[in-house]
């Protein structure tokens, strides 16, 4: 469905962040990017949506198609109205001075149609703390309402691909629990899901399949499941090895010894 083939990314010309990335979404499935922080994980996503030169971030090598088009090159609004992808950033953005009925009108601007309106009502049935909250300001809800919020507001877009950066950032893990049970449901209604976390072992039990990322490469991947129980997976991304390689040095020095870095 979505393929990213040996894809280059440097950002000012100089900053090399991606090395050489490939992967592929299937349809219908839930895929899981881990990874340690900068190992490039929102610059992969950044890229794939079209975003990256907002950034000062260049594609030098590789493309990203959708089915057989290469979708290399163009902006994140003709992406979203001609593939159905859709990025969620990190750090929720919604409009803080706007209601959460405002925040999902102002996400369907792409669309020209006249049922923004019941897709409003629509999206609305899967986030029931959103429904009570619908006139009021954003700003005045909590982290895990404005998670949900940056999502649907997502929905409003009608996407077939939907890339989330992170979503459990700073929620108390009742919250990510529910926000993870909304994403598993989203994808059974049909919505193939791209999320990136470092909740690696919440993100893990609703996956399907996963890719593991250190700087700017893939060292891992499989099936979700295999990589749970994978032994470097459980020492690195879910803390939970059986020895404790603690600290910094001596994981770097494991890492590289496994040609990961
Ligand atoms: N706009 C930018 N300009 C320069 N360097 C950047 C920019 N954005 C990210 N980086 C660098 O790229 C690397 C990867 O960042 P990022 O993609 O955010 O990683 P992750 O999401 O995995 O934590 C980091 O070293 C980061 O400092
Ligand atoms: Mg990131």
């Amino acid at each position: 469905m979505l393929s990213v083939e040996n894809l280059r990314v440097v950002y000012h010309d100089v900053i090399s962040v991606l090395n050489g990335i490939s992967l592929s979404v299937r349809q219908g499935e839930v895929l899981i990017i881990i990874g340690a922080n900068g190992a490039g994980k929102t610059t992969l996503l950044r890229s794939v949506a079209g975003m990256i030169d907002f950034y000062d971030g260049d594609i030098i090598e590789g493309d990203i198609k959708v089915g057989d088009s290469s979708i290399k090159g163009l902006g994140p609004t003709d992406i979203m109205r001609r593939c159905g992808l859709t990025y969620v950033m990190e750090d929720r953005p919604v409009f803080w001075y706007l209601t959460i009925e405002e925040n999902l009108g102002a996400a369907a601007f792409s669309r020209w149609d006249r049922e923004v309106r019941k897709d409003m009502e629509k999206v609305l049935t899967y986030f029931p703390p959103l429904k009570s909250l619908r006139h009021k300001k954003a700003g005045y809800a909590s982290g895990g309402e404005q998670q949900m919020l940056a999502i649907a507001m997502a929905l409003m877009t009608k996407p077939r691909i939907l890339l989330l950066d992170e979503p459990s950032l700073g929620l108390a893990p009742l919250v990510t629990e529910e926000v993870f049970g909304i994403i598993k449901r989203l994808n059974q209604s049909g919505i193939s899901v791209v999320l990136v976390e470092q909740n690696a072992h919440a993100a893990l039990e609703i996956g399907t399949r996963g890719y593991v990322m250190e700087l700017g490469r893939i060292v891992l991947e499989g099936k979700a499941e295999e990589l749970a129980s994978n032994k470097d997976v459980r020492e690195f991304y879910l803390g939970s090895g059986e020895k404790s390689r603690r600290s910094y040095r001596d994981a770097r020095r494991y890492k590289r010894r496994k040609r990961w870095l």
